[in-house]
């Protein structure tokens, strides 16, 4: 079979790395990626679930491939992620342009899949949670990621349970995968040129396979002299133990940003979302992580409009948003989802809930501004990952993670060279290469 695969993925970094895995998968039976999507003979939507409008996209994207091949040869149309697992059979219903539905624990059986319908003609739903068979199948083929920075699955679903959030049904129970399956993983992609790997989960702290955690992967991983920079994501305060902590004193790799979502900056909110810690407990991890290193900077994810939030709710959050000083954050209005508990709580005045959002906003912004102001004329760290659009420049991520854009040329791919900031905007720095750094990559 020879057939073209156009993959368009929606969501988190988790559905970033399945589409990957899905394509390493995929080719096995013939189907080859294409960038432009009219010449698709297969057409695969990986969805996200996490909010209402993330969910809606996805429908409109259905629609928008129905038209463009209403007089050509329909495609193969497959709908793997979030919203297959959380929808399923409602929306082989509500569409009936769509063929196969995938969740996100089946991909090791979408090459079965297409090939029975190929044959049957017939509509398939795959949507057990088999997360142990998904990651044994996907260890026995390789991760062709081929960039610089890559990703690496460790964990997968959750058993927390905050009240507002769709991932532990769309994900499953909390999963560890073998430790050896990962730094396998991990040693194929050093060799491959990868010099970054971000190790993701739903509660990436959380990773215990027989008593080896987070901290164990990374002092492992670090061994690996071709990867120069460790990050992970996303972590729960609760499961950022002391040993995790300490990662921070002896680690030469792991970046200084923590990503460390809070959703709220009010106890009171935290409890009614079920998050299980305290704003106190938050601030603890904080301090610690700072008396270690003070170059340390936290980013978050906020929940605005939460039912029950009130003025002085939202007043606290902007509080604990300036005592940390969070930087490269997200906020969102809560969207109540089908299914969790806070489903059919009374939600907060939209008005009232948009005007929150916007003050959030602008502060995270600020934030950033002034972050990105405070590097101009100092020398960074900058990890080289390809070219800008344009050619003439190259784009890299500072230690931070925040894109630079620098004069340089491909051979400085996969480098890390020193930058000299000469100007920033919000969300970019830009500067000079002043030397390559002695940590040139072989
Ligand atoms: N496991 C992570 C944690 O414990 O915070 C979060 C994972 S979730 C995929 C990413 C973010 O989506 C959450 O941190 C939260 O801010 C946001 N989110 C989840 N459910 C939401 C909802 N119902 N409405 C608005 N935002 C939501
Ligand atoms: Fe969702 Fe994170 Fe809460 Fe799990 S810990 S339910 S993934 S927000
Ligand atoms: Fe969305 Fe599923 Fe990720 S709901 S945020 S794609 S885990």
């Amino acid at each position: 079979m020879n057939q073209k695969i156009f993959i368009k993925t929606f969501g988190c970094q988790m559905n970033e790395y399945d589409s990957n895995r899905i394509y390493d998968t995929v080719k096995k039976i013939g189907y080859y990626k294409t960038e432009n999507y009219e010449e698709a003979n297969c057409y695969l939507l990986n969805t996200c679930h996490i909010r209402d409008k993330a969910k809606e996209k996805v429908y409109h994207e259905i629609g928008r491939v129905k038209k463009i091949f209403r007089f050509k040869k329909k495609p193969l149309v497959i709908i793997a992620g979030c919203v297959a697992q959380a929808e399923n059979q409602e929306m082989l219903r509500r569409e009936p342009y769509i063929d196969l539905l995938i969740g996100p624990q089946s991909y090791h059986k979408i090459n079965d899949t297409i090939l029975n319908h190929i044959q049957e003609k017939k509509k398939i739903e795959q949507t057990d949670f088999d997360t142990f068979s998904k990651f044994d199948y996907l260890s026995k083929i390789k991760n062709e990621s081929g960039k610089v920075s890559s990703f690496i699955t460790i964990q997968e679903g959750c058993d927390k349970f905050c009240h507002f959030c769709v991932v532990p049904y769309t994900r499953g129970p909390e999963y560890s995968r073998p430790f050896n399956q990962i730094l396998n993983e991990a040693k194929y992609l050093a060799e491959q040129g990868v010099k970054e790997i971000t190790l993701l989960g739903q509660n990436v702290n959380a990773y215990n396979n027989e008593g080896l955690k987070l901290s164990n992967l990374i002092y492992e991983i670090e061994k690996l002299k071709e990867i120069k920079r460790i990050r992970y994501t996303t972590s729960h305060p609760k499961d950022m133990t002391n040993d995790l902590i300490e990662v921070y004193k002896y680690s030469k790799k792991v970046m200084p940003l923590v990503h460390l979502p809070i959703q709220s900056g009010s106890d009171k909110i935290l409890n009614l979302m079920n998050r299980k810690h305290t704003i106190k407990a938050y601030l603890k991890i904080y301090e610690k992580l700072k008396s270690i290193n003070n170059k340390i900077k936290f980013s978050s994810d906020f929940i605005i409009g939460y039912p029950g939030e009130e003025k002085q709710d939202f007043v606290d959050t902007l509080k604990l948003i300036k005592e940390i000083n969070f930087i490269n954050s997200y906020s969102f209005i809560f969207s109540p989802r089908p299914g969790t508990v806070a489903a059919d709580l009374e939600i907060l005045d939209k008005q009232i809930a948009s005007s929150r959002l916007e003050e959030i906003k602008n502060i995270l912004f600020e934030n950033q501004i002034i972050m990105n102001k405070s590097f101009e004329n100092k020398t960074l760290d900058v990890l080289v990952e390809n070219l800008t659009d344009d050619k003439a420049k190259v784009f890299g991520r500072s230690e931070y993670m925040t894109p630079v854009i620098l004069n340089g040329k491909e051979d400085e791919i996969g480098k890390i060279v020193q930058v000299k900031i000469n100007r920033s905007n919000r969300t970019t720095l830009f500067g000079d290469i002043i030397r390559n750094s002695n940590k040139r990559v072989a």
